[in-house]
């Protein structure tokens, strides 16, 4: 958990991806094969530390993701909670038969998202076994407001943030994300998809937070960063 400035609380936030050397978390075409096995590993046991996974409805229409974690990356015997699921979408306009939906149902998956949402597609997740949370009037979710709910009424401390790349812009740009887990692969990403599609143009360097490494290791072909963000500008000396 953690306590803002005003005495807000919520969960602690890491942000998880794989990104190329030049900052892209996919390719235009949406191709996002980066991880190696070694980095998939260490993702299986981040999630596996966190109580709630997040991502943004993007991500769900590109990748149809299942946010599940994998026993095969554990040794056996090894007891796994998977975290519960959390998909941030302003219109509710993710298809029903999305894996995060129908993979694994006895998982909790929450659907966060606004008035903008039709009362039949709420219905209709609930339905499935979702559960809807109301986070504003839109046209986006509050996130700050999100993440106060779930800390409050679902009792999550933790949450790992896996993108995309607008919900990683919003995020930070809310001074809501604590933590940076990436891991860079050896290839170029060309014009495709950036790690943070920020919501607003950045004048000077000053404006940026600055990122501490706490550790970092290098795993197969790829070289993984554990940062802390600072929410003020970097000073060099
Ligand atoms: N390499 C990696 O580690 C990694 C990890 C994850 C994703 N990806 C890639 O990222 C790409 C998807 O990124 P994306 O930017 O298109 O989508 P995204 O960030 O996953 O989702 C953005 C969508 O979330 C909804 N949303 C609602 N409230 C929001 C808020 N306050 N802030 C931001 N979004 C909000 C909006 O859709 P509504 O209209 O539904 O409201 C928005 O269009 C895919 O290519 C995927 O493969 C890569």
């Amino acid at each position: 958990m953690v306590s803002n400035n005003n005495g807000e609380k919520r969960p602690k936030i890491t942000l998880s991806a794989a990104i190329t050397l030049d900052g892209q978390i996919a390719s235009l075409t949406g191709d996002n094969n980066l991880s190696n096995t070694e980095d998939w590993r260490r993702v299986h046991h981040l999630r596996a530390e966190n109580e709630a996974i997040m991502v943004g409805s993007g991500t769900i229409l590109t990748d149809d993701s299942k946010l599940t974690i994998k026993p095969e990356y554990f040794e056996s015997g090894h007891l796994i909670k998977n975290p519960v699921r959390i998909v941030v979408t302003s219109s509710g306009m993710i298809p029903l038969d999305s894996r995060i939906i129908t993979f694994r149902p006895d998982i909790p998956t929450i659907i966060a998202t606004t008035k903008k949402c039709s009362s039949i597609k709420k219905k209709e997740f609930l339905r499935k076994g979702c559960e809807v949370l109301l986070c504003g009037e839109g046209p986006l979710v509050n996130l700050r407001h999100l993440m106060m709910i779930l800390y409050k009424d679902y009792k999550i401390n933790s949450l790992l943030l896996e993108g995309g790349s607008k919900l990683n812009g919003n995020m930070i740009a809310e001074k809501l994300i604590d933590e940076i887990q990436v891991s860079i692969a050896p290839v170029l990403g060309g014009n495709g998809v950036p790690f943070f599609s920020l919501p607003y143009a950045m004048n000077s360097l000053d404006q940026s937070p600055f990122f501490e490494i706490l550790n970092h290791k290098i795993y197969g072909d790829m070289i993984w960063l554990n940062l802390k963000i600072h929410y003020k500008p970097r000073s060099i000396k």
